[in-house]
């Protein structure tokens, strides 16, 4: 029998590591930042930053990040964002209020990956960008900036947080209203560090206030993305229990939970507390037989990183489960609705895009097949949890990528199963 046991601690949460590290940067005096995703992801964060002259230390496990905020200046004449769409989205916005011209990259990627959708605010706000297609490489020239009110076509964090950034260092006023309301790390982290920052009937608006950004010292939540892997083996497995420590719990991340209550599993929350305006939970999973579920539009963001996992868990319950309006997961780090579905398939599950909806019907034959993965870190992490039954033989067309958003995923993963 498959048993689940033991305690897991998933990483430092990828987007309060990218914002927290980026207002660091912005702010006067030395921050100490705590419990840092040291995923690549991040490091192209501080990379980017460094080349703007930042001084950041080394991020590594177990080391808290010493970061002495300075004015920023052109260092580098390309900043290389990797894989990162929040690093270039983010840093776009950061850069639209500096004074000088900065051409930011990616690698294939992250250079296929829509920028428009932060560029259009930011250009409306001032900011002179000069691009090929709706794509990086682009040159961003920024300066004297306008107040703007922006109402999102799309749902989306990133456009949200780039126009708030622009906002702050370009000392103008910013309100933005979004279809669905997506992650509010930036929103509370303004707040944390006494920005002006108000909601009012869903439009987030940014006051600039004449105090400069104060330093700070943070203790960054574990990743409730990350940790949805392991909670998700767990449900899979044939018994026991899993204890998954220090997960950000933040209600505009926690879809995931809710849609798996819905499926037949209960994740209990324990000792929940606060950790720098973020609440904090350890949790606690047990195996569970699943059903399908529907998944709305306006769940989609709260759990818009979980939909490859969660499509997995669908091919291993009764019945169907559709999440809809999921066209956003075209322009993720790989076209993951064309690719969740195409992997299932692979290993004989039953899964189909349809428009912009993704069908998956549950079944119990054993998962046999080869994964492509893309290099998308997501992918791989989901499939190599559905090769954790115990009928399953999944191959993954390589399982590099993970370094992305949890580099020690699969030895946390087997520690799950050692007990
Ligand atoms: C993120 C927002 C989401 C998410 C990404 C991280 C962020 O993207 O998919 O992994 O940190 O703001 P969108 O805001 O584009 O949906």
């Amino acid at each position: 029998m498959r048993r689940v046991g033991g305690v897991v601690r998933p990483p430092g949460d990828k987007s309060i590591s990218h914002r927290v590290v980026m207002l660091a940067a912005l702010a006067r005096g030395k921050s100490e930042l705590s419990g840092l995703l040291t995923g690549d992801d991040v490091k192209s964060t501080a990379r980017v930053l460094r080349q703007l002259g930042a001084d950041i230390s080394t991020i590594r496990d177990g080391a808290t990040v010493q970061v002495a905020g300075k004015r920023l200046t052109p260092h580098a004449p390309r900043l290389h964002c990797g894989n990162s769409g929040t690093t270039a989205r983010l840093m776009l916005g950061i850069l639209a209020g500096q004074k000088f011209v900065a051409t930011l990259t990616g690698d294939a990627s992250l250079r296929r990956r829509p920028m428009r959708r932060v560029t259009e605010p930011l250009r409306q706000m001032g900011a002179d960008i000069e691009e090929r297609g709706d794509g990086l490489p682009l040159t961003i020239r920024g300066g004297k900036l306008r107040a703007l009110t922006y109402s999102s076509p799309v749902a989306s964090a990133q456009v949200k947080s780039a126009i708030l950034f622009a906002g702050l260092t370009g000392q103008v006023p910013v309100t933005i209203t979004e279809p669905y309301r997506s992650r509010d790390h930036t929103e509370r982290l303004f707040a944390h560090l006494g920005l002006g920052i108000h909601e009012r009937d869903g439009a987030i608006s940014y006051q600039p206030s004449a105090v400069s950004i104060p330093s700070f010292t943070v203790a960054v939540p574990g990743d409730i993305s990350s940790a949805a892997f392991m909670l998700a083996a767990a449900v899979l497995a044939e018994g026991g229990e899993l204890l998954v420590e220090n997960v950000g719990v933040n209600p505009t991340r926690t879809g995931f939970l809710v849609v798996l209550e819905r499926m037949g599993a209960h994740v209990e929350r324990i000792n929940l507390r606060d950790e720098g305006g973020e609440p904090v939970a350890d949790l606690v999973v047990r195996p569970a037989r699943l059903r399908g579920t529907e998944v709305t539009a306006a769940e989609i963001p709260t759990l818009v990183d979980e939909v490859p996992v969660l499509a997995v868990l669908a091919s291993r319950g009764a019945g169907e489960t559709v999440f809809r309006q999921v066209g956003e997961l075209r322009v993720k780090e790989s076209n993951r609705l064309e690719l969740v579905a195409a992997n299932l398939r692979a290993v004989g599950a039953r899964a189909e895009a349809r428009g912009n909806d993704l069908y998956i019907e549950g079944g119990d034959a054993p998962p046999k097949g080869r994964v492509e993965t893309a290099s998308d870190h997501r992918l791989a992490m989901a499939f190599a949890v559905l090769g954790t039954l115990p009928s399953a033989d999944i191959r993954l067309s390589e399982k590099k990528s993970v370094a992305i958003s949890y580099p020690n995923f699969f030895r946390d993963l087997k520690r799950c199963f050692a007990s």
